[in-house]
């Protein structure tokens, strides 16, 4: 049984507990984030850290603990629970009030609810889906405006998982205004004539710590980077697609909407952008 944290408590799964007056469960009032573990050690920490911190004061909450706390909380959980490849999740809500009320309760009265808790994966790393690569259908993007701050209110990107897997496809890419925003929950990327296509950061997508490792990963490698909207017809028409995220690292797509793109295996760039990920992301590992 895994060890969980929850409010300054290490505790066994099973009797980890949280109000049901708490304002992530009745409002979906709460930030989250995932770090990924390799080798047993954590990847990009102070990225992950840092964006939790703006989350945070996006939405007007108060960090319940420090970054040395946070670390300290987080290698805790990785040896307790024997992570060799995972991640570690962590949610911080606006806590548990007496009464339901739209209205945020004073931060005095009402501290926040801090969990976190680990996801076991061996093989994350040298993943078979890598080799193959994903296929991604497209969704209208009908989420709120703050995509910029990574809120728990993860119904619609859910949903877009589900419409995927009733396609048979693997993820969605989200549609605004004829533009990609980005994968339910990960970054969108097109390669076309050798160089690599990402919509800028704005409120409209969340802000990647690891698109930001990749880009700079690809441009210490002389890569060409075009940071500009696309379109999905622009991303069909592609050499290569791959996302990003804390739990994929760098993934190839191979079809988009159906359409194979190149000759609907990986390419050169997304698996060469994995192994740099991952070789620079291990030997920074804290
Ligand atoms: N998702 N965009 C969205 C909407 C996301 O949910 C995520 C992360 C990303 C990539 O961010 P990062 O590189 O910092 O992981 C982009 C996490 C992994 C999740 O919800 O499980």
């Amino acid at each position: 049984m895994r060890t969980v944290y929850v409010n300054g408590d290490y505790l066994p799964e099973d009797e980890a507990k949280v109000s049901i007056f708490d304002r992530g469960f009745l409002m979906a009032d709460g930030v989250y984030e995932v770090t990924s573990v390799l080798d047993g050690k954590l990847i990009d920490f102070a990225g992950h850290a840092a964006r939790l911190d703006r989350s945070l004061a996006e939405l007007d909450m108060a960090a319940p603990v420090t970054h040395d706390e946070l670390l300290a909380i987080h290698r805790e959980l990785v040896s307790r629970n024997g992570i060799e490849e995972g991640m570690v999740y962590l949610q911080i809500t606006r806590g548990a009030p007496d009464d339901r009320d739209f209205a945020f309760p004073d931060p005095e009265a009402t501290p926040s609810t801090i969990v976190l808790f680990t996801q076991n994966k061996p093989g994350l790393a040298d993943s078979p889906v890598a080799k193959q690569g994903i296929k991604v259908i497209s969704i209208e993007d009908i989420r709120w405006g703050r995509r910029d701050i990574k809120t728990v209110q993860l119904l619609y990107p859910s949903m877009g998982k589900m419409m995927a897997k009733k396609a048979g496809a693997d993820d969605a890419w989200m549609i605004e205004d004829g533009h990609v925003t980005e994968g339910t929950s990960n970054n969108a990327y097109i390669v076309k004539g050798g160089k690599i296509i990402t919509r800028p950061t704005s409120n409209d997508i969340l802000h990647g710590i690891t698109r930001a490792a990749v880009l700079r990963f690809a441009q210490e490698a002389q890569m060409e980077i075009e940071e500009r909207l696309f379109t999905i017809d622009e991303a069909k028409d592609a050499d290569e697609a791959f996302i990003t995220s804390a739990s994929t690292f760098v993934m190839p797509v191979v079809e988009i909407d159906g359409v194979p793109l190149g000759d609907g295996t990986p390419g050169k760039v997304a698996p060469r952008l994995r192994e740099i990920y991952l070789d620079e992301s291990r030997k920074a590992a804290i």
